[in-house]
């Protein structure tokens, strides 16, 4: 029986706030955990085994929650002790999941390519998530269809159905990490060959592959543009390690290059934060690379403005281009952050400028003066990597900074106030009052 931990199961029920005392220097070791994004895709693949699969490392964060329920609705017997999750899909069965939970998280079209896999048929609810503008699956859809399932969407959710399927020739029009790992999900188990062409390379497709090769699964070039799959009849279980999360890594390296003094952070792959260490060194910071291990110090002088362009992998990830955005508010000089694949991935920068940034959104950019001195205030984390960036801009502001909205967080980082409070930051969560808390409902995306 799948048992989250209490005080993950405390944060679901009350609403909190987070807190941070700015100004502080951070320094220690920071360990890091294993990729939510390869977690959310990883705890579906378990469907297509015939035996039970254990995951390790996971990271402990409420989207991994959902998907272990998800997995209980449907049949599936779950444990989750200590970051090690075990799935015994056996007698799992193709439940419809129209609504509820599959709603929570945009990580649950995942479920469409694993049961398509498994049951030739799913029912699940158009996929929630962070609200960054348009998030189309049109590319899922493109690839479930040449493998022969029929697609329709009726009254919001997506229906698959498929008598058999079969191996096929997919180009994606759309470099897409989903729809790359989806039709993977759903090929695996395919009659014949299928080829993905112009696939996403991000580390985490590797992940998936890997654990579906454990699996049985044949599949070549995962983390090239042509991905080659073999089908077979069936798959069994395995036990498998999942890769350090490249993103959170990413954050507590920006933190570093913001107030860290010889800040530690262990278990990260570097070759997976390259875009994101060469920016850094460019604006200044003082990064020394290990072999799993980053240590990195900031501003013994005044960091340098930089432009910021996202590009899929390995360019420079979407999902660091708003907690790179506080940093650069310390840059002397202008800087130019243009997001290529969510053009409307700014709903951070009215938050930032409540805090003193000089920065104004131009189309797919944010232009941004620098340096200017933030000041602790009251703001709300609109989604998950907005979090990420106004928890950055606290721990560098003066005074005291208050962030509502810290479910988006929780979805994504594990112990992130428990981490901070490691390295030094004066960091605390607190109950949000009854109109604090309606207030955030309210303007809840
Ligand atoms: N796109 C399409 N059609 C599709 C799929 C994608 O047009 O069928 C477009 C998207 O609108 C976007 C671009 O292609 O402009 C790339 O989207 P992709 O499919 O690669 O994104 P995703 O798979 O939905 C994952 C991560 C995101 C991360 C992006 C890009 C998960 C669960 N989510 O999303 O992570 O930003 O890749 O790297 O893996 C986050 O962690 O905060 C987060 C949002």
């Amino acid at each position: 029986m799948y048992q989250p931990v209490i005080e993950t199961k405390r944060k679901i029920l009350t609403m909190e706030k987070l807190l941070i005392e700015g100004g502080h220097h951070l320094t220690g070791t920071v360990q890091i955990s294993g990729a939510k994004n390869s977690a959310v895709a990883l705890i579906p693949a378990t469907i297509l085994a015939d035996s039970p699969v254990t995951i390790d490392q996971l990271p402990d964060i409420s989207d991994v929650q959902t998907l272990c329920q998800l997995l209980e609705e449907t049949g599936g017997k779950v444990t989750f002790q200590q970051n090690t999750l075990t799935v015994d899909p056996k007698d799992m069965v193709d439940m419809p999941l129209p609504n509820g939970r599959v709603k929570k998280l945009r990580a649950s079209y995942y479920l469409m390519g694993a049961m398509l896999g498994r049951f030739h048929k799913a029912v699940i609810g158009l996929p929630g998530g962070c609200n960054l503008g348009p998030r189309p699956i049109d590319q899922h859809i493109k690839g479930f269809e040449a493998l022969g399932a029929k697609v329709t969407n009726e009254r919001g959710a997506i229906y698959l159905r498929a008598t058999e399927l079969h191996g096929a020739r997919i180009y994606l029009d759309v470099v897409s990490v989903g729809a790359t790992i989806n039709i993977m999900l759903a090929a695996v188990k395919a009659e014949g060959r299928t080829i993905i062409e112009n696939a996403a390379k991000e580390p985490e497709i590797i992940d998936v592959a890997t654990l579906l090769t454990s699996m049985g699964a044949k599949i070549k070039g995962a983390g090239t543009d042509v991905i080659r799959i073999e089908g077979v009849r069936t798959l069994h279980g395995c036990r498998h390690m999942i890769i350090p999360d490249r993103i959170e890594a990413g954050t507590f390296m920006i933190i570093g290059a913001a107030q860290g003094r010889d800040l530690l952070i262990d278990n990260v792959i570097p070759q997976h934060v390259e875009s994101l260490t060469a920016k850094l060194c460019e604006m200044g910071a003082d990064i020394q690379v290990g072999e799993d291990q980053m240590l990195v110090s900031g501003r013994k002088s005044r960091l340098k403005c930089a432009d910021v362009k996202t590009l899929v992998y390995p360019g420079f990830p979407t999902d660091l281009q708003q907690p790179i955005t506080s940093l650069l508010t310390q840059a002397e000089g202008t800087s130019i952050i243009t997001d290529t694949i969510y053009g409307s991935r700014f709903k951070h920068i009215d938050e930032l400028r409540r805090m003193g940034a000089n920065v104004k959104v131009e189309g797919r950019s944010a232009i941004l003066t620098g340096a200017t001195r933030l000041e602790g205030t009251k703001v709300r984390a609109t989604d998950l990597r907005a979090g990420a960036s106004l928890v950055i801009a606290g721990l560098i502001a003066g005074g005291i900074t208050e962030i509502a909205g810290v479910e988006h967080i929780d979805r994504g980082y594990d112990h992130l106030m428990e981490k901070l409070q490691g390295i030094g930051a004066h960091v605390w969560r607190e109950s949000m009052l009854e109109s604090e808390t309606e207030e955030n409902l309210k303007d809840q995306d």
